[in-house]
């Protein structure tokens, strides 16, 4: 192999190398500062627009109840999705982020038909801290 081709080489090694690391590191938006943050006051007006559609009733989306904290507290027929204390590892925070691999789980889906918009930086901020506040 000549320099060129070399040269060449080694950049699309490095380009796709960066794509690659690109793709795994989401970053989720850093918590909110506010205190005492509670479902009641800053978290019920946020999943009433953007889930409560899709995710209450008899036929809420896997049986998952956003309608309500016992219901978000008790998860989907899979399982619980807020590890409370610790948003970062909460599957809710990850799926409102799009920082998980598989784009069927962000939430709400891009695009529906519903309405309901994706969380901003700053709603996923106040879900962060009401986690990390105790999920009260
Ligand atoms: C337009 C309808 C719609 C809206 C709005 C919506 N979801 Fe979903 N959600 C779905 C569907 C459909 C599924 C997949 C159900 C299944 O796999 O059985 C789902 C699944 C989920 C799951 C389980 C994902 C998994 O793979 O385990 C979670 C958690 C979830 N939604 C959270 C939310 C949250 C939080 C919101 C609001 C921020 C939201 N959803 C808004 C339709 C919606």
């Amino acid at each position: 192999m000549n320099s060129t081709k070399f040269t060449l080489t080694v950049l699309a090694a490095a380009f796709s190398f960066t794509l690659a690391a690109g793709a795994a590191e989401v970053k989720l938006p850093p918590a909110s500062d506010k205190k005492d943050v509670t479902y009641a006051t800053d978290i019920k007006p946020i999943f009433d627009a953007s889930c409560v559609k899709c995710h209450s009733g008899d036929r809420a989306k896997a049986k998952l109840h956003m309608d309500s904290l016992e219901g978000i507290l008790k998860g989907t027929k899979a399982g619980k999705i807020v590890t409370v204390g610790d948003s970062a590892k909460s599957f809710i925070v990850k799926s409102i982020a799009h920082a998980t691999e598989d784009q069927d789980e962000w939430m709400p889906p891009v695009g529906n038909k519903a309405g309901a918009k994706t969380l901003t930086p700053e709603q996923v901020g106040l879900v962060r801290a009401w986690i990390d506040q105790g999920a009260k």
